[in-house]
């Protein structure tokens, strides 16, 4: 199908779904164990309702936002997810590019297919970019990775702490991985086992013996923001604010992770309130994703308090699909569905988004 027929999200997957290598939609597909939680992070914002308030002038209305300190338009970026290459010969340099293109901010992965610099290289002038971190057992690999990418101009550290052990993403597994190792793969991860799935191949240098502790040490290497990627209750969240973080996304890895672990939007008001009952949610940016998929998610994250929503494989598939022009239509589609969601809303700037503005008694103690 051409590109204007892709009218939302779920079209790329469709398509993605026919075009990719078996090994390549196995691994962006795959959730680990029953799929539960993956199911769940695009389910769970079924049972959110919307309270929309009527007769109020929306002829303008203003998706615009800061990210910890970046304006961006629309209130979304591209998280991290690894492999690009599997799905388009350009790999992660069309993500770049179709972030830049709509003034969005894009989270460049560890474990990417091209090589750090190639991407930043592919980068806008003055585009921001934010990098997602695998704390490598050789703690001075790490610190070499965040300098240079400090150095390069990077305006954020997302320190990912959902994966001490892999989750077992079986589908995934069936599929032994034959693609070349990418460049970076190979220098960041000595021993590559192509024996067990994408996933198993790429990621036996991470360290699980990661710890609070090792905060104070990520501050003394860089002066980036520093947050943590994968935290998965309101304990946690008050946790990292109180270690002096930035701020945490909530998530569950897409549901790669722990099978049963929440969804990101179920638990976001409980951490709302826990933040504010120790006033911690000055200067503490919150952000969710997992199963995001139409403008409307993105408004019910916003109503229940995130800074900001990431897109892991709507992203990809996109990329998969129709490449740069693919990205860029698809974010397009978010931020003309979210601007939509708010007129019909009555709101004209996210500032104008509250609690109230949502229904959130099916969701567990409220
Ligand atoms: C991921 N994710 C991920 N997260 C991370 O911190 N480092 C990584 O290398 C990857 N790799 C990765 C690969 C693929 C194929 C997927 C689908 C996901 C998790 C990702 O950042 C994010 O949490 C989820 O993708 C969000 O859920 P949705 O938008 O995919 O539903």
């Amino acid at each position: 199908p051409s590109l204007s027929e892709m009218y939302n999200s779920f079209d790329f997957e469709s398509v993605a779904k026919n075009v990719l290598s078996p090994a390549a939609w196995a691994y962006y597909s795959s959730g680990s164990d029953d799929e539960v939680t993956m199911r769940e992070n695009h389910n769970a914002f079924h049972r959110i309702w919307m309270r929309p308030r009527v007769l109020v002038n929306v002829k303008d209305v203003d998706t615009t936002t800061t990210m910890l300190g970046t304006k961006v338009d629309f209130p979304l970026y591209i998280t991290a997810t690894a492999l690009a290459k599997l799905g388009h010969p350009e790999g992660e340099t069309v993500l770049t590019k179709g972030a830049a293109m709509n003034n969005i901010i894009y989270m460049v992965p560890t474990l990417a297919s091209c090589s750090f610099d190639e991407i930043m290289d592919a980068a806008a002038p003055g585009q921001v970019n934010w990098l997602q971190l695998y704390v490598n057992a050789d703690r001075q690999v790490s610190k070499q990775f965040v300098q240079h990418a400090e150095k390069r101009g990077v305006k954020g550290l997302f320190i990912t702490v959902d994966a001490p052990q892999l989750g077992r993403r079986e589908k995934d597994m069936r599929q032994k991985y034959e693609e070349e190792a990418p460049d970076e793969i190979e220098r960041t991860n000595t021993q590559v086992n192509r024996n067990a799935g994408a996933a198993r191949a790429i990621s036996n240098f991470i360290d699980p013996s990661l710890t609070w502790e090792d905060v104070a040490w990520f501050r003394s290497i860089t002066n980036m923001p520093i947050l943590i990627k994968g935290v998965q209750t309101a304990e946690d969240a008050v946790l990292a604010a109180k270690a002096g973080l930035q701020g945490v996304v909530l998530s569950n890895h897409g549901g790669r992770q722990l099978d049963f672990a929440p969804s990101a939007i179920e638990i976001l008001a409980e951490v709302m309130d826990a933040l504010r009952a120790e006033q911690l949610d000055k200067n503490f940016e919150v952000y969710v994703d997992g199963g995001i998929r139409r403008g409307s998610d993105i408004f019910k994250a916003i109503a229940l308090g995130a800074k900001g929503v990431g897109i892991g494989r709507p992203a990809i598939y996109a990329m998969s699909t129709y490449g740069v022009s693919g990205v860029d239509h698809l974010l397009n589609l978010f931020k003309t569905e979210l601007e939509m969601v708010m007129r019909l809303m009555g709101v004209r700037s996210l500032s104008e988004i509250n609690r109230n503005m949502v229904d959130i008694r099916n969701i567990k103690d409220h």
